[in-house]
Protein backbone atom coordinates (compact mmCIF):
# COMPACT_ATOMS: atom_id res chain seq x y z
CA UNK A 1 0.00 0.00 0.00
CA UNK A 2 1.34 3.11 -0.86
CA UNK A 3 0.72 6.91 0.21
CA UNK A 4 0.43 9.74 -1.89
CA UNK A 5 -0.18 13.35 -0.94
CA UNK A 6 0.65 15.04 -4.73
CA UNK A 7 -1.77 14.57 -7.61
CA UNK A 8 1.94 14.16 -10.68
CA UNK A 9 3.32 11.21 -7.87
CA UNK A 10 -0.27 9.22 -7.90
CA UNK A 11 -1.20 9.57 -11.61
CA UNK A 12 2.44 8.84 -12.81
CA UNK A 13 1.54 4.97 -10.75
CA UNK A 14 -1.47 5.22 -11.27
CA UNK A 15 -0.32 5.64 -15.16
CA UNK A 16 1.51 2.88 -15.25
CA UNK A 17 -1.15 0.15 -13.68
CA UNK A 18 -3.63 1.65 -16.37
CA UNK A 19 -0.93 0.95 -19.02
CA UNK A 20 -0.44 -3.16 -17.82
CA UNK A 21 -4.51 -3.09 -18.57
CA UNK A 22 -5.41 -2.81 -14.95
CA UNK A 23 -8.56 -1.82 -13.84
CA UNK A 24 -8.74 1.15 -11.27
CA UNK A 25 -11.28 1.16 -8.28
CA UNK A 26 -12.01 4.20 -6.59
CA UNK A 27 -13.06 4.32 -3.12
CA UNK A 28 -13.39 8.25 -2.29
CA UNK A 29 -13.57 9.04 1.48
CA UNK A 30 -13.09 11.61 4.00
CA UNK A 31 -11.07 9.41 6.63
CA UNK A 32 -12.20 8.54 10.12
CA UNK A 33 -12.54 5.33 8.38
CA UNK A 34 -15.02 2.50 9.87
CA UNK A 35 -16.24 -1.08 8.43
CA UNK A 36 -18.75 0.99 6.14
CA UNK A 37 -15.84 2.40 3.98
CA UNK A 38 -13.79 -1.18 4.25
CA UNK A 39 -16.98 -2.63 2.64
CA UNK A 40 -16.33 -0.51 -0.06
CA UNK A 41 -12.74 -1.33 -0.35
CA UNK A 42 -13.32 -5.17 0.07
CA UNK A 43 -16.02 -4.88 -3.14
CA UNK A 44 -13.80 -2.45 -5.18
CA UNK A 45 -10.85 -5.12 -4.28
CA UNK A 46 -13.80 -7.68 -5.71
CA UNK A 47 -14.79 -6.05 -8.69
CA UNK A 48 -11.40 -4.20 -10.29
CA UNK A 49 -7.78 -4.67 -9.81
CA UNK A 50 -6.21 -1.91 -8.63
CA UNK A 51 -7.47 -0.35 -5.46
CA UNK A 52 -6.95 3.33 -4.87
CA UNK A 53 -8.70 4.76 -1.29
CA UNK A 54 -8.83 9.02 -1.21
CA UNK A 55 -9.00 10.70 2.49
CA UNK A 56 -9.89 14.22 1.88
CA UNK A 57 -11.93 16.07 4.41
CA UNK A 58 -13.66 18.78 1.81
CA UNK A 59 -13.95 22.17 3.30
CA UNK A 60 -16.77 22.91 0.34
CA UNK A 61 -18.87 20.34 1.37
CA UNK A 62 -19.39 21.62 5.23
CA UNK A 63 -21.85 24.29 5.45
CA UNK A 64 -21.46 24.09 9.10
CA UNK A 65 -17.79 25.47 10.08
CA UNK A 66 -17.84 23.60 13.73
CA UNK A 67 -19.23 20.57 11.72
CA UNK A 68 -15.92 20.84 9.76
CA UNK A 69 -13.50 21.64 12.70
CA UNK A 70 -14.81 18.64 14.52
CA UNK A 71 -14.65 16.01 11.92
CA UNK A 72 -12.48 13.32 13.27
CA UNK A 73 -8.62 12.83 11.43
CA UNK A 74 -7.68 9.96 11.86
CA UNK A 75 -4.93 9.46 9.45
CA UNK A 76 -3.21 6.60 11.56
CA UNK A 77 -5.89 4.58 12.42
CA UNK A 78 -6.86 4.87 9.16
CA UNK A 79 -4.07 3.74 7.38
CA UNK A 80 -3.74 0.27 9.57
CA UNK A 81 -7.42 -0.19 8.52
CA UNK A 82 -6.48 -0.36 5.19
CA UNK A 83 -3.86 -2.41 5.87
CA UNK A 84 -6.41 -5.27 6.75
CA UNK A 85 -7.72 -4.53 2.92
CA UNK A 86 -6.31 -5.00 -0.16
CA UNK A 87 -5.65 -1.32 -1.04
CA UNK A 88 -3.13 -0.80 -3.32
CA UNK A 89 -2.69 3.47 -2.95
CA UNK A 90 -3.88 5.94 -0.43
CA UNK A 91 -4.55 9.40 -1.57
CA UNK A 92 -4.00 12.01 1.44
CA UNK A 93 -3.88 15.33 -0.23
CA UNK A 94 -3.94 18.90 1.18
CA UNK A 95 -6.58 21.57 0.47
CA UNK A 96 -4.10 23.57 -1.99
CA UNK A 97 -3.66 20.25 -3.61
CA UNK A 98 -7.10 19.92 -4.58
CA UNK A 99 -8.01 23.44 -4.81
CA UNK A 100 -5.21 25.95 -6.14
CA UNK A 101 -7.56 28.23 -6.86
CA UNK A 102 -11.35 28.79 -5.39
CA UNK A 103 -13.65 26.38 -7.08
CA UNK A 104 -16.11 28.42 -7.87
CA UNK A 105 -17.92 25.52 -10.33
CA UNK A 106 -21.99 25.66 -10.02
CA UNK A 107 -23.42 22.42 -10.82
CA UNK A 108 -27.89 22.11 -10.81
CA UNK A 109 -29.11 18.24 -9.94
CA UNK A 110 -32.56 19.79 -10.33
CA UNK A 111 -34.81 18.38 -8.31
CA UNK A 112 -32.93 15.92 -7.11
CA UNK A 113 -31.04 18.34 -4.42
CA UNK A 114 -34.20 20.55 -3.68
CA UNK A 115 -35.54 17.71 -0.95
CA UNK A 116 -34.14 16.20 2.20
CA UNK A 117 -30.22 17.12 2.50
CA UNK A 118 -30.12 19.42 -0.34
CA UNK A 119 -33.20 21.75 1.65
CA UNK A 120 -31.26 21.17 4.68
CA UNK A 121 -27.94 21.27 4.05
CA UNK A 122 -27.69 24.30 1.76
CA UNK A 123 -24.15 24.03 -0.58
CA UNK A 124 -23.67 20.81 0.47
CA UNK A 125 -23.96 19.07 -2.83
CA UNK A 126 -22.30 21.57 -4.91
CA UNK A 127 -19.15 20.84 -2.74
CA UNK A 128 -19.58 16.92 -3.35
CA UNK A 129 -19.84 17.15 -6.69
CA UNK A 130 -16.86 19.95 -6.70
CA UNK A 131 -14.51 17.25 -4.30
CA UNK A 132 -15.51 14.08 -6.73
CA UNK A 133 -15.31 15.32 -10.21
CA UNK A 134 -12.19 16.89 -9.65
CA UNK A 135 -11.19 13.43 -7.77
CA UNK A 136 -12.87 11.70 -10.73
CA UNK A 137 -10.29 13.56 -13.05
CA UNK A 138 -7.76 12.85 -11.03
CA UNK A 139 -7.63 9.33 -10.15
CA UNK A 140 -9.49 8.53 -13.94
CA UNK A 141 -11.12 5.08 -12.49
CA UNK A 142 -13.05 2.60 -14.01
CA UNK A 143 -15.60 2.04 -11.67
CA UNK A 144 -16.08 3.97 -8.36
CA UNK A 145 -17.45 2.98 -4.76
CA UNK A 146 -20.37 4.90 -2.89
CA UNK A 147 -22.29 3.82 0.06
CA UNK A 148 -25.80 3.68 0.19
CA UNK A 149 -26.38 5.18 3.57
CA UNK A 150 -25.63 8.46 2.00
CA UNK A 151 -28.48 7.85 -0.67
CA UNK A 152 -29.22 10.92 -2.33
CA UNK A 153 -25.43 11.54 -2.63
CA UNK A 154 -25.68 8.20 -4.52
CA UNK A 155 -28.24 9.87 -6.60
CA UNK A 156 -26.62 13.09 -6.68
CA UNK A 157 -23.15 11.17 -8.19
CA UNK A 158 -24.71 9.16 -10.82
CA UNK A 159 -26.10 12.31 -11.88
CA UNK A 160 -23.01 13.68 -12.06
CA UNK A 161 -21.50 10.90 -14.08
CA UNK A 162 -24.46 11.58 -16.60
CA UNK A 163 -24.03 15.51 -16.59
CA UNK A 164 -19.96 14.89 -17.03
CA UNK A 165 -20.94 12.29 -19.79
CA UNK A 166 -18.27 9.83 -17.80
CA UNK A 167 -17.97 6.40 -18.17
CA UNK A 168 -17.23 6.13 -14.64
CA UNK A 169 -19.12 3.07 -13.31
CA UNK A 170 -20.69 3.79 -10.27
CA UNK A 171 -21.29 0.68 -7.55
CA UNK A 172 -23.58 1.07 -4.75
CA UNK A 173 -22.55 -0.51 -1.57
CA UNK A 174 -25.50 -1.39 1.41
CA UNK A 175 -25.23 0.07 4.43
CA UNK A 176 -22.83 -1.55 7.35
CA UNK A 177 -24.82 -1.39 10.71
CA UNK A 178 -23.06 -1.92 14.05
CA UNK A 179 -24.66 -5.22 16.20
CA UNK A 180 -26.95 -3.04 17.63
CA UNK A 181 -28.18 -1.54 14.20
CA UNK A 182 -26.99 1.78 14.10
CA UNK A 183 -25.76 2.81 10.59
CA UNK A 184 -21.75 3.10 10.48
CA UNK A 185 -20.98 6.32 10.45
CA UNK A 186 -17.48 8.44 11.04
CA UNK A 187 -19.89 11.12 13.15
CA UNK A 188 -20.60 8.14 15.27
CA UNK A 189 -17.59 8.53 17.44
CA UNK A 190 -18.62 12.12 18.44
CA UNK A 191 -21.73 10.60 20.05
CA UNK A 192 -21.21 10.94 23.84
CA UNK A 193 -22.07 7.90 25.68
CA UNK A 194 -25.60 8.53 26.58
CA UNK A 195 -26.74 9.86 23.23
CA UNK A 196 -24.86 6.59 21.98
CA UNK A 197 -27.37 4.13 24.01
CA UNK A 198 -30.18 6.11 22.77
CA UNK A 199 -29.17 5.78 18.51
CA UNK A 200 -30.04 2.15 18.26
CA UNK A 201 -34.08 3.14 18.02
CA UNK A 202 -33.75 5.23 15.03
CA UNK A 203 -32.79 1.60 13.42
CA UNK A 204 -35.35 -0.01 15.62
CA UNK A 205 -38.03 2.59 14.48
CA UNK A 206 -37.60 2.99 10.75
CA UNK A 207 -38.04 -1.37 10.80
CA UNK A 208 -41.17 -0.86 12.73
CA UNK A 209 -42.16 1.65 10.14
CA UNK A 210 -41.22 -1.09 7.51
CA UNK A 211 -43.98 -3.00 9.40
CA UNK A 212 -46.25 -0.67 9.71
CA UNK A 213 -46.37 -0.06 5.93
CA UNK A 214 -47.96 -3.40 5.42
CA UNK A 215 -51.16 -1.57 6.84
CA UNK A 216 -51.05 2.24 6.77
CA UNK A 217 -51.04 4.87 4.53
CA UNK A 218 -47.61 6.82 3.73
CA UNK A 219 -48.63 9.76 6.16
CA UNK A 220 -49.42 7.42 8.59
CA UNK A 221 -46.20 5.99 8.86
CA UNK A 222 -44.40 9.42 8.65
CA UNK A 223 -46.25 10.65 11.37
CA UNK A 224 -45.26 7.01 13.17
CA UNK A 225 -41.46 7.85 12.46
CA UNK A 226 -41.65 11.71 13.81
CA UNK A 227 -43.72 11.17 16.43
CA UNK A 228 -41.16 8.42 17.86
CA UNK A 229 -38.03 10.34 17.35
CA UNK A 230 -39.42 13.18 19.06
CA UNK A 231 -40.55 11.87 21.93
CA UNK A 232 -37.11 10.66 22.32
CA UNK A 233 -35.73 13.61 25.02
CA UNK A 234 -32.18 13.04 23.13
CA UNK A 235 -33.44 13.06 19.84
CA UNK A 236 -34.73 15.93 17.46
CA UNK A 237 -35.80 14.72 14.19
CA UNK A 238 -34.54 16.95 10.72
CA UNK A 239 -36.85 15.21 8.63
CA UNK A 240 -38.28 11.70 7.57
CA UNK A 241 -39.56 11.42 4.30
CA UNK A 242 -40.27 8.81 2.11
CA UNK A 243 -39.25 9.44 -1.57
CA UNK A 244 -38.99 7.45 -4.89
CA UNK A 245 -35.15 5.76 -5.14
CA UNK A 246 -34.36 7.49 -8.43
CA UNK A 247 -36.42 10.89 -9.01
CA UNK A 248 -36.42 11.47 -4.97
CA UNK A 249 -40.02 12.65 -5.23
CA UNK A 250 -42.05 12.08 -2.25
CA UNK A 251 -44.42 9.16 -2.37
CA UNK A 252 -48.00 9.85 -2.34
CA UNK A 253 -49.69 6.10 -1.93
CA UNK A 254 -47.68 2.85 -1.51
CA UNK A 255 -49.59 2.34 -5.12
CA UNK A 256 -46.76 4.58 -6.70
CA UNK A 257 -44.81 2.86 -9.03
CA UNK A 258 -40.97 2.06 -8.16
CA UNK A 259 -38.93 1.37 -5.37
CA UNK A 260 -39.51 3.63 -2.23
CA UNK A 261 -37.11 4.32 0.14
CA UNK A 262 -37.52 6.29 3.89
CA UNK A 263 -35.02 8.45 4.59
CA UNK A 264 -34.18 10.36 7.61
CA UNK A 265 -31.97 13.01 9.60
CA UNK A 266 -31.97 13.26 12.76
CA UNK A 267 -29.59 15.21 15.60
CA UNK A 268 -28.71 13.24 18.63
CA UNK A 269 -26.99 16.45 20.39
CA UNK A 270 -24.48 18.25 18.30
CA UNK A 271 -24.17 15.20 16.07
CA UNK A 272 -26.54 14.80 12.98
CA UNK A 273 -27.33 11.08 11.87
CA UNK A 274 -28.84 9.65 8.66
CA UNK A 275 -30.14 6.87 7.67
CA UNK A 276 -32.63 5.12 5.22
CA UNK A 277 -34.28 1.54 4.49
CA UNK A 278 -36.18 0.37 1.88
CA UNK A 279 -40.13 -0.07 2.00
O1 LIG B 1 -19.38 10.40 1.47
C1 LIG B 1 -18.33 11.02 1.74
O2 LIG B 1 -17.55 10.62 2.61
C2 LIG B 1 -18.02 12.32 1.00
O3 LIG B 1 -19.17 13.04 0.73
C3 LIG B 1 -17.20 12.08 -0.29
C4 LIG B 1 -17.98 11.28 -1.31
C5 LIG B 1 -15.90 11.36 0.06
C6 LIG B 1 -16.85 13.43 -0.92
O4 LIG B 1 -16.10 14.22 -0.05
Amino acid sequence: MKLYTTISALQEALREEQAQGFKIGFVPTMGALHEGHLSLVEQAGKMTDIVVVSIFVNPNQFNDSNDLANYPRTLEADMSLLGTQKCDYVFFPSVEEIYPMPDTRKFSFGALERVMEGAFRPGHFNGVAQVVSRLFEIVNPDKAFFGRKDFQQLAIIKELVRLLNLTIEIVPCDIVRESDGLAMSSRNKLLLPEYRECVPMIFQTLKEAKVLALTRSVSEVKAFVGERINSTALLKLEYFDIVDDTSLSAVQNWSDPGTKVGCIALYAGKVRLIDNVIF
